[in-house]
């Protein structure tokens, strides 16, 4: 069997060994032998089934397959670059175990429909594990931000100082964008958990598959409904892909804020050491390198989507040898992003907030601004109005060096009528977040109840996700 390809009775000569080398996919599509033996488990005992193979077969090979799993899990498979891929590897194995039998497991299967229900397994439980990783990182933030209800910091637009918030309405931002995230891989598992074996290399087969049994005992809902098309669909990895891509937008900017936060400008907040690495020349460095790395790392994975796009357009049906390049992007952006939410789960569990820090930045009067104008307009005055009536005052205060919060009533008076006497009572940071008291907004009794409905939705998904993965 070594030297015998699976495909050798139309070949008299061997194979090159340039061609071999470079057609060989084995260095990595071994990570897919688990879901080869889950498959090709599936497949024999359904070939029993169906009568297309005796039960005494059926026993040999499913135990063959199993010999073969305990092998590759004990590290001691002999994986061989002249047997191209995992799929014939694990085959050319299972004739040196049991022998001749080994040629019936492959009845009215092709490595096109395989490695298309191969790839289809992996990805749903790479999604599932990622969907758990966002699970834990959302609970921690959820955890910290319930401390930080009352952390007034300020928000930033075109990163210039905006208006007062508090620390746990920032935590609940990237919270919601992951929220987001997890609910568009619960989503894509609807297209992802759908059988495409039975399709055979490209138009079915003739012999009596049961695909909907097959399907079922690898728990999946759904079967494919175009054999062409089933073979050549990678349309689940471009969606894994572009959820991890999202995924890493949003930890890259995550990471670059608490990067800013992090220097001596900010002030907000800092890591432990064990988190931080040095510099090899400056001595008194310590550097957020995880932080930056994860803002680096988003890179390569939209990398990888790009690289798989690019890879399907133009490509015509059905099965082209092309297919075969999916594996490493995506092997690559599924690592990649959950060794980025492993450390950024570590971050915001590590990391110390500076609150001190925050108060003192968010007392700058200037951030209170809109509060004045919107003073003016409960007092009837056109919002329009108001803005330019506060604008003058934000002039005048920048002219004469005078903080807001130094002025008198009536000096606020001069500017407009409409003023009434308890502006310092609007002019403090703390009230102007609690004034923002609407939902979705800042105000410290909003966050809390936005911080129960996090958790709500949070639990929500948790039971959609074990919901939709129960058979796995
Ligand atoms: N290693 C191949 C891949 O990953 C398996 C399918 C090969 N099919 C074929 N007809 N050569 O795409």
């Amino acid at each position: 069997m070594q030297n015998q390809k699976l495909w050798g009775g139309r070949f008299r000569g061997k194979t090159s060994a340039t061609v071999e080398a470079f057609t060989a996919s084995i260095a990595w599509d071994q990570r897919l032998a688990p879901y080869d033996i889950q498959g090709s488990l599936a497949h024999a005992q359904m070939l029993q089934r169906q009568g297309l193979l005796k039960v005494s077969e059926a026993r040999k090979i499913v135990q063959g397959l199993k010999a073969i799993r305990k092998e590759i899990d004990a590290g001691r498979f002999p994986f061989r670059e002249e047997c191209e891929d995992i799929h014939m590897n694990i085959e050319a194995r299972l004739f040196e175990k049991i022998g001749a039998v080994a040629g019936k497991l492959h009845m009215g299967r092709s490595r096109n429909d395989q490695v298309a229900l191969d790839l289809r397994l992996y990805v749903r439980d790479r999604t599932i594990q990622i969907a758990q990783s966002l699970f834990q990182i959302r609970e921690r933030l959820i955890n910290r931000a319930v401390k930080e209800t009352e952390t007034v910091l300020p928000g930033y637009t075109h990163l210039q100082r905006a208006q007062p918030v508090v620390l746990a309405h920032y935590l609940l931002a990237y919270e919601s964008m992951l929220t987001r995230d997890t609910q568009r891989l619960l989503d894509s598992l609807a297209r992802v958990q759908v059988s495409p074996l039975g399709s055979g290399a490209l138009a079915g087969t003739s012999l009596p598959l049961d695909r909907k049994e097959v399907a079922r005992s690898l728990g999946f809902p759904w079967i494919t409904s175009n054999s062409l098309d089933a073979v050549s669909d990678r349309d689940f990895v471009v969606e894994f892909l572009s959820a991890l891509s999202l995924i890493a937008v949003h930890l890259s900017r995550w990471a670059e804020e608490w990067i800013l936060w992090n220097t001596t400008e900010f002030g907000f907040v800092d890591f432990p050491d064990a988190f931080c690495t040095g510099s090899s020349m400056m001595p008194q460095k310590k550097n957020p390198d995880v932080l930056e790395l994860i803002r680096g790392k988003s890179g390569r994975v939209f990398g990888n989507l790009m690289a798989l796009l690019t890879l399907l357009k133009g490509l015509p049906l059905s099965y082209n040898r092309d297919l075969q390049e999916d594996k490493e992007p995506l092997f690559d952006a599924a690592d990649t992003v959950s060794a980025c939410l492993d450390l950024m789960e570590q971050a915001i569990r590590l990391a110390r907030f500076h609150r001190e820090a925050m108060r003192k930045a968010a007392e700058d009067p200037m951030l209170l601004a809109t509060d004045l104008a919107e003073s003016l307009v409960k007092k009837g005055i056109a919002f329009r109005k108001a803005h330019e009536i506060v604008g003058k005052i934000v002039a005048e205060s920048i002219r004469s060096q005078r903080p807001l919060n130094q002025w008198s009533a009536s000096e606020f008076k001069r500017f407009s009528s409409a003023f009434g006497n308890s502006i310092s009572k609007i002019l403090r940071s703390e009230a102007s977040v609690r004034s923002r008291n609407i939902s979705g907004g800042t105000a410290p009794a909003q966050v809390r109840r936005a911080l129960v409905e996090a958790r709500g939705v949070l639990h929500q998904q948790e039971i959609q996700l074990k919901r939709l993965s129960k058979r796995r």
